[in-house]
């Protein structure tokens, strides 16, 4: 069955709308790679820039760092970005399997939010390993479980009505490492020391629904679905999530939690 991830091309103008939600997780992923100036640090699936320039942020420089991405339209955003903020940054298109750099050529590799949408996620992480140094570390953030997901599950619930199953977003995809074995697995592919696994939340903050709903179809992330569906019907779409995000209003604010698993360890 063929389900649609966003088209990476096309959101990367927007995807920014996103980073300050996400950004407890590159925090999380900062203390786990525990980089230092002097050393190499490749970001893959680097999207527009995070966590890239926050380690360019707490390193001091970029002399060594490389973000690469495998939608063109990600990387040019990246590069724009870096341009910028007068920041010299290497920014590469690539797959996360099949990286052109050398055997054991850096010191930490990092991604967030990437691994599970490789299109073959072990190979993607033996390429991780391949390019690490002995005694390099790996800090990996992945989605949890689709339980833990809600603005996933509202998306499968507003839409089961209206549109085919296999245009739903790809939650088997997007919470692949919810499941045990799965996470077993790609702990396995990565083939690390003093491997650590640890559980997260995040929360997607918002003064109101409506801010929510405007970030969410500006972003485009739920544009395949939209598009999918007759525009009279978009108003039940619309009322479907205000419904289910009620749960998580109070005190002025929309707070939605969201879990996330970072993976680390050493080569
Ligand atoms: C959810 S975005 C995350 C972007 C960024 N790391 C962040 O956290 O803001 C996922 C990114 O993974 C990239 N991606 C998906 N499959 C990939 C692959 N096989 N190799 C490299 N990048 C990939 C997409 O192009 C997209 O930029």
């Amino acid at each position: 069955m063929t389900t649609p991830l966003p088209d990476w091309n096309k959101v990367a103008e927007k995807f920014d709308l996103w980073l300050p939600h996400l950004a407890p997780a590159t925090d999380a992923l900062l203390r786990a790679l525990d980089a230092a100036p002097h050393h190499r640090v490749l970001d893959i699936a680097c999207g527009t820039g995070e966590p890239v320039f926050s380690v360019i942020r707490a390193l001091g420089n970029s002399d060594q760092i490389v973000a690469c991405d495998g939608a063109w339209g990600m990387v040019a955003a990246t590069a724009a970005k870096a341009a910028r903020h007068g920041i010299d940054l290497a920014c590469v298109h690539m797959r996360a399997e099949d990286l052109a750099f050398d055997n054991e050529s850096f010191d930490r590799v990092v991604c967030r939010f990437g691994v599970m949408l490789f299109d073959d996620p072990t190979a993607g992480a033996r390429e991780i390993r391949r390019v690490l140094r002995p005694g390099g570390r790996v800090a990996l953030a992945v989605w949890d479980r689709l339980d833990l997901m809600p603005t996933m599950r509202w998306c499968i619930d507003a839409f089961r009505d209206y549109i085919d199953a296999d245009m739903l977003p790809a939650t088997e995809r997007i919470n692949r490492y919810g499941d045990p074995d799965a996470l077993a697995e790609l702990v396995s592919a990565l083939d690390l020391a003093h491997v650590s696994v640890t559980r997260h939340t995040l929360h997607y903050r918002f003064p109101a629904f409506d801010d929510y709903w405007s970030t969410l179809i500006a972003s485009g992330i739920m544009q395949n679905q939209l598009d999918a569906v007759s525009a009279e019907r978009h108003g039940n779409i619309k009322n479907a999530f205000a419904r289910a995000a009620e749960t998580f209003a109070s005190d002025g604010e929309l707070a939605i939690p969201h879990g996330y698993i970072v993976i680390s360890g050493r080569k």
